[in-house]
Formats: structure tokens, sequence, C-alpha cells
């Protein structure tokens, strides 16, 4: 007997279309003899790359952020990424991105291979305006909006197929020859997967062809295929070992089945769904899953197939996890999101990646949800106990001080290692009088915390027998991120504390060990009352994402770091909201009646104070009296001593014959000894200006004169607004809110410094007897709304 195996096309290394040029047909004569020498071969080889026959079992990825490494990748493409929405004909943008992508792969060195559907769908759509054209001139015309009428004669898949194939290959190949890289065609039929002898030799046309540094581009070959051809075919029924098998239903089950074949390391199913959803896509609570484990996480509810392709999300999980059982890591996305390769092999959170290992990000949603029910425990807690929670741990901070060191050394070594730089070593270390200073501070937040939370603000009397009062109380839940400093752990988990708020934190990596610690310890203080749960940890920058779409559980998100951190985000965080600062673009403005000592004092402290604060000055505006005055030089000189490099404004520069440079831009931060100067016609424009390039977050006026200062005061749209003083003061500490949460550009109910009120909303309470407003429609009852006394 002989068996139809494989047919593969040479590479064809002319540009133009000239389609299956020269192809190699491969017969096996497979006696069964011959076939047991196969199997054994293929064993062999498998043992020799220790696939998952050999000792040691191929182990899929366990993280995303591994990806990279991988050096075999299968990319399979469904007909949803490849037709174009309408279903009118390739979507050749989209084709010829993926095509750059996968140039791209290969070029860099690694092993591409495409499956491709698609076939029948590009075939039939050139089949049907063939029969549309054959079709009689006065049918055509009735055929209204494009649309074909059921009538319309539609070609049969295997011919479609046939037709597709060959356009669908010109396709690639020109596209590839573009960027030098060269395919082969490889044509497979179901039972080929099932045949060991076709397998070897899949197996070894695959590697010939990828040592050759040609992409295999994998299709089924459906002209031959028959519809009814059973899914499962028999081929040595003495031999067991066939638990190796899936059915192949669908060009994912392929993909899958020719992944693990030719053992690849990551398998890519790109389909027009974004991924896998923990729920049917579009009913209540769905949600994407970006990282699946199928050993750990629970079943899947499944939608419906695409209106394109053939194989549903289930035949996609299916096929992905038996890959996965294989040792192939899989990325199920949405094809037609634009540089889904190259998102993936950065290991961005794009589809569903399929893993192995219990992922914490899996419980990333349990962690929040636990917070939600541990916070909702937290604030019914009386305001003695929440206060002696912080007692508790301002004392452990000191009798548990040499573990918090040894952890923090643990930390330290590390970081020396990787070679941190001096200023963040320093933000890293803890010492004994750093664990003094937080302990202490955790004693003064317990104090305040006896009255922070169910403070009454408002009080009245609706009518005889009736009083409403507005009372403090928690947001709810927050998400901080932090970056290296550990004692904000302290300091953060203790505000939230005393609010009683739940909060998740996430700290930088390389305070790792030290966090950890100092969690342990916070979780010690809380387990008292049994609410560990409302203060945790969570690990990696991954789950950030993940978190900021759970605004089921998270009230308020609170970055705490650098403007880049802070800016990603606000970008990131569609719907919770975001309390931070992303730009500290403070202004000083210096009237015409300013006095002299006091502006260059004041400007001084506001540049040179701490210029990497976010309430450093970073424009320096000047009424244009001055600029020929003393003042202008006395500043300047002022700021050259403190070694601080000026830029001129526009208007500053035209004014100057040999200023200093001209400032790249008005809406610079600089965050070092570094300002911009400009000059102004009168206070009018300063306030212009600085609401046109300023941030909201700090602006100073110096002047003599009062009107100006409360113009000025009433103008500038900032959280932060003075007069004759420096733009230093915006801060926590300095305006006596003891601890400081952050300071806030946005406007929600908190602006400029957030200390503890920041994490406080407030509710109504409402006490009758018995009343309902029909009385008050009936005039049995009339509203008073009298102010009563807050007590
Ligand atoms: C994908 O699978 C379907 C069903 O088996 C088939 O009709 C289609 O042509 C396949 N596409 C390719 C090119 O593999
Ligand atoms: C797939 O991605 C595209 C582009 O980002 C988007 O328009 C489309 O809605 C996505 N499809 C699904 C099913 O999410
Ligand atoms: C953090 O520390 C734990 C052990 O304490 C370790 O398993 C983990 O890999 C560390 N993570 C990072 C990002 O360093
Ligand atoms: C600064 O430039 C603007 C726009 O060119 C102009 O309206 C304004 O009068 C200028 N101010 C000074 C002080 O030159
Ligand atoms: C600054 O502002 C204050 C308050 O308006 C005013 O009393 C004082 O004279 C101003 N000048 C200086 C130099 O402090
Ligand atoms: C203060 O400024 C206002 C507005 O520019 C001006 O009308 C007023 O005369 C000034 N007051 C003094 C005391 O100079």
């Amino acid at each position: 007997m002989t068996i139809f195996s494989l047919i593969v096309s040479k590479p064809i290394f002319s540009k133009s279309f000239g389609l299956v040029s020269g192809f190699t047909l491969r017969y096996v004569s497979s006696g069964k003899k011959g076939l047991r020498a196969i199997q054994a071969n293929l064993d062999r080889q498998r043992n020799s790359e220790n696939n998952h026959h050999g000792l040691v079992q191929k182990r899929a990825f366990d993280y995303r952020s591994d990806l990279k490494n991988a050096r075999r990748i299968v990319v399979k493409l469904g007909s949803a990424v490849i037709t174009r929405e309408d279903a009118t004909g390739i979507a050749l943008g989209r084709l010829a991105s993926i095509v750059e992508q996968v140039s791209q792969f290969q070029n860099e060195g690694k092993e591409m291979l495409i499956v491709t559907s698609g076939a029948v769908a590009f075939g039939k759509q050139k089949l049907s305006k063939e029969m549309r054209m054959a079709m009689s001139m006065r049918e055509t015309l009735s055929i209204k909006d494009n649309s074909i009428k059921p009538s319309m004669p539609m070609p049969e898949p295997r011919s479609a197929a046939a037709v597709g194939q060959s356009g669908l290959m010109a396709f690639y190949d020109v596209m590839f020859a573009q960027y030098g890289v060269n395919i082969a065609q490889v044509l497979v039929t179901k039972p080929d997967f099932y045949n060991p002898v076709s397998r070897v030799n899949l197996r070894s046309t695959v590697s010939e062809l990828l040592a050759l540094n040609i992409v295999p581009i994998v299709n089924t070959n459906d002209a031959v295929v028959s519809p009814s051809m059973p899914d499962t075919i028999e081929v040595c029924s003495d031999d067991s070992d066939n638990d190796d098998h899936i059915m192949i239903h669908d060009n994912d089950s392929l993909a899958a089945h020719l992944a693990v074949e030719v053992n690849a390391d990551l398998l890519i199913l790109m389909s027009d769904v974004d991924g896998v959803y923990n729920l049917p896509p579009g009913q209540e609570g769905a949600r994407l899953i970006s990282t699946y484990s199928p050993k750990f996480n629970g079943n899947l509810q499944y939608g419906q197939k695409s209106k394109v392709g053939s194989g549903g999300m289930e035949s996609k999980v299916n096929s992905a996890v038996w890959a996965l059982e294989r040792g192939v890591s899989v990325v199920i996305c949405n094809g037609t999101e634009e540089l889904a390769i190259n998102k993936i092999m950065q290991g961005k959170k794009i589809g569903t990646f399929f893993t192995d290992i219990k992922h914490q990000s899996t419980s990333v949603e349990t962690y929040a949800a636990n917070a939600r029910r541990a916070s909702r425990e937290l604030q019914s807690l009386s305001a003695a106990e929440r206060s002696d929670i912080l007692i508790r741990l301002s004392e452990l901070l000191q009798t548990r001080k040499e573990s918090i060191l040894k952890a923090n050394n643990k930390d330290l070594s590390f970081a020396e290692m990787t070679g941190l730089s001096p200023p963040l070593m320093s933000r890293l270390k803890l010492t004994p009088e750093k664990l003094n200073s937080l302990s202490d501070g955790l004693q003064q937040i317990a104090e305040e915390s006896k009255t922070i939370l169910n403070r009454c603000l408002r009080h009245t009397e609706i009518a005889n027998g009736m009083r409403l009062k507005q009372v403090t109380v928690p947001i709810g839940v927050v998400l901080v991120i932090f970056e290296s400093r550990p004692d904000s752990l302290v300091q953060i988990a203790g505000l939230c504390i005393a609010t009683g708020n739940g909060v998740l934190l996430k700290g930088g990596k390389e305070a790792n060990h030290t966090n950890q610690h100092l969690l342990n310890l916070v979780q010690e203080a809380l387990n008292k009352y049994n609410v560990a749960n409302s203060v945790s940890l969570v690990s990696n920058r991954e789950e950030i994402s993940e978190l900021l779409t759970l605004d089921k559980y998270i009230d308020l998100v609170i970055p705490r770091g650098s403007n880049e951190l802070v800016k990603t985000i606000k970008e990131q965080s569609k719907s919770i909201p975001v309390l931070g600062h992303a730009d500290g673009i403070c202004h000083v403005y210096v009237d015409e009646e300013a006095e002299i000592e006091k502006a260059v004092k004041i400007v001084k402290d506001s540049k040179c104070d701490y210029p990497a604060a976010c309430n450093a000055m970073e424009t320096l505006l000047l009424h244009k009296s001055l600029v020929q005055s003393d003042c202008f030089t006395r500043i300047c000189n002022m700021l050259k001593e403190n070694g601080v490099k000026i830029y001129s404004g526009p208007n500053l520069s035209k004014m100057l014959t040999f200023g200093p440079p001209a400032a790249k831009s008005m809406r610079i931060e600089y965050g070092a000894l570094e300002c911009a100067i400009e000059v102004v016609d009168d206070i009018r424009e300063a306030i212009e200006h600085i609401n046109t390039y300023g941030s909201s977050h700090t602006d100073v006026i110096v002047t003599e004169n009062e009107t100006k200062a409360d113009l000025f005061f009433r103008a500038i749209d900032s959280a932060c607004v003075f007069h004759n003083c420096s733009t230093r003061f915006a801060d926590g500490y300095r305006f006596g809110l003891g601890a400081e949460v952050g300071i806030s550009t946005s406007r929600i109910h908190a602006r400029g410094p957030v200390g503890l009120e920041g994490l406080l909303t407030t509710k109504w309470i409402l006490i009758g007897n018995g009343n309902t407003v029909e009385d008050f429609n009936k005039g049995l009852m009339e509203y008073k709304h009298e102010p009563l006394p807050i007590a």
C-alpha cells in the first residue's frame, strides 16, 4: 500500500506569481514491518530531543515574560484574521503586518511556522465572483447592496479551497519576499497526523525547511479532504501508543498537533476573539482570562463560533490544553489586534496565555475580593479596636527590628549585585532610626484614628422627629503602587487601617523581601481581629493591569512614584479613579510690585531646595518691568551661583540678544537644577500662561499688592496657590496633615497634599420615626431642614 503523505512545494525564489513550481511527492511503503521500524525511529528521534517520551519532559514556559526565549514558534491564522470583516476579500493590510512580524522574528534567528486557514474563504469569494459574472445581466442588476441573494449558487467548499489555495500562497510568497524570507507550502491532510510514516515525514520535512531558514506555511489540503472522513483513523492497531492524539476537527487542533510534532516552544492561535473568557463574552460578568492554568482554574463556558472559520473557542481551548500538556506554550489572541505577535513576544498581556503553574495572577481577583470583604469587617470594628491594631504594629516594628533589618539586608545585597544607583540604595535601606520614626508615626496615626471615622460633618433636623447626619466613612479598597522605599508600606498600611480602608499594595521588586516581611507583621497585627486580608501585597507588575479592571472590588488607585509610573497607571485605569499627580510643573510669578529681597529668596527655595521634588519650581515668570531692572540680574546670578541651568521662553528670547538658550517648550518638568524663565506683560498674562502650561499642581505669586494676590488666588486653577512663599510648602507634613497619602492633581474629592481625609468619603444616616413621604405630600408633616449642632 502506498500512503499519500505530503506535498512539499520547493520555495519559489522568483517574486512572480509563479505558483507551485516543482514539488516533491513522497511515497512511502508502509508494510507492517516498515511501520514499526519507522515508529521506533520516531521514538528515538523524540527521545534524543528530550521530548515527552524522553527522560526529561519538555516544559512550557511559566510566565509570559519568558516567551521572548521561544525559539520555534507556530503561528496559526484563523480565517477571521485573513478575511476582511465584511468578508469581501483578504485583509491585505493585516496580513502584511503579520508577515512583517513573522519575518522580523525569522530574521532574528527564530524558527517560524505558519498554519493558515482562509483558503476556502478566499476561494469562495473568487468563485462566487466568477459565478456572478456568469449569471445573466438581468439577474446581476437585480442584486441590491452587493448582498448575495439566497438563490445565488454557492461554490462547493472543496473547489473553493482548490481555487483559494493558490491565491493565498501567492500572496504569502510575494509578501515574504519583501523581507528576504523564503517560504514553502506544506499541504497536509488529517490522516497525516495519525500515521507514523507521515508523521516522520512531516517532522523531517519541516526540520529540513527550518534548517534552510525557510518558513513553512502549513495548509490542510481541503481539495481532497472528504467532509465525512472519520476523525480518528486507526493506524496501527497493535500499537497502543495512541494517547498522543487528539481528534483533528479543525485547524486549531491541527496547529496544536503540528506544534507538538515539530517540538515547538510556542503556539499562537489567532482568531477574531480577544481570548478566553470566564463566561460567554457579552454575558454579565464576562471577563477575559489573561492567564489560564488548566490544572488550577475551573471550567470554562463557551460562546458562539466565529462567523467565518470553523473552530469554536472550545476547540481552541482543548487544542491549547492538549499542546500545553506536551510542553508547548500557547497564547490564544485576537489576530486583528495590531502587532499582536510582537506584543506576545514582549510578554505583554494580550489574549490568554496557557500555563502549567498556578499563577498568582489567577488569584488577583481573589485578593481583591478578599480585601473588599475584610475592609468591611475592618470598617465595622470600633475605633478603639482599629487603634489597637496600629499600636500592635508599632510595637512589632520595635520588637522585630532585627528580623526586619535582616530581610532588608537580603534586598540590599541583591541590589548591590545588580548595581542599583546610590540614591535608590539609600531609599531601599532601612535603619533602626527609620524604624523608630515609623513606629512613632504609627502611634500618632493610632491616636488620630480614634476620631477619624464616623465623624459627623452635618446634622440636620428634617422634620419633627427626623434627623439626618452626614458621617465620614472609608472609601473602600484602595490599590497603592509605590516604588523602592519599603517604609511606604508601613505608612500606607497604617493610614488605611486607621481609615478602615482595605488596601492592595504593590511595591518595588527590589524591596521584595523587606516588603514581604513587613506585610507579615502588618497581617500579624490585623489578625487579632480576623481582618488580615484587608492588607495584601501583589507581587508583579503584570498583575497591575488586571487589578485596574476590577472596579467591582477596587475603588481608588494611588500611584506613588515616578511620573512615568503615574502616567502609565492613568492611561491604563479606565474604570477606577486615580489619585495622584503626573506632572509637577510649578510656577513662581514675580510681580512688578514684588519686594526683590523676598522674590530672590522664594525663587531660590522653590528651585534649589530639592529640585527633583514634584513641588519644585520649573518656570519663573517675570513681570516685563523687571527684566531691565536689578531684580532680573539678582535672580539670574543667584540661580547661576546655585548651579541652575537657565532656559529662556520665547518672549524673553526676543528681548535679550545674548540671553540663555531657548527652552524647548514651556511645558517641561526638569526635575533637576534647571528652569525656564519667561517674561509676561502683566498678572493677567501670567495667569493665562500658568493655566495653559502648568499642571495644576502648585503656583506662587510674589507681590506686595493684595488685590493682585486675590486675583491670582481666584484665577489660578491649581491644587495649591500661594502668595509670597515657596512652592516647596505643598506637602502634607508642612500643611500639618500628619502622614501623607500623596499629592493629587486629580480633580476628585482630594486635591493637593492628601492626608488621612483623602482616604475618606461620606455617607448619610437618617433617623426617623415611622415617617413616610406620603405624610408630607398630604401635608400631615412639614419639612424643617434646620441645622442641628454637630456633636
Ligand atoms: C481549516 O479548517 C476547516 C475545517 O476543517 C477547513 O474548511 C479550512 O479549509 C481549514 N483551513 C486551512 C487552510 O487549513
Ligand atoms: C479584536 O481586535 C480588534 C482590533 O483591536 C477589535 O476591533 C475587535 O473588536 C476585537 N474583537 C473582539 C471579538 O474582541
Ligand atoms: C521575591 O522573593 C521571593 C522569595 O522571598 C522569590 O521567590 C521571588 O522570586 C522574588 N521576586 C522577585 C521579583 O525578586
Ligand atoms: C509675549 O508674546 C505674546 C504672543 O506673541 C504677546 O501677545 C505678548 O505681548 C508678549 N509679551 C511680552 C512681555 O513681550
Ligand atoms: C506678602 O503677602 C502678605 C500677605 O498678603 C503681605 O502682608 C506682605 O506684605 C507681602 N510681602 C512680603 C514681602 O511678605
Ligand atoms: C494693586 O493692583 C491693582 C490692580 O493692578 C491696582 O489697581 C492697585 O492700585 C494696586 N494697589 C496698590 C496699593 O498699588
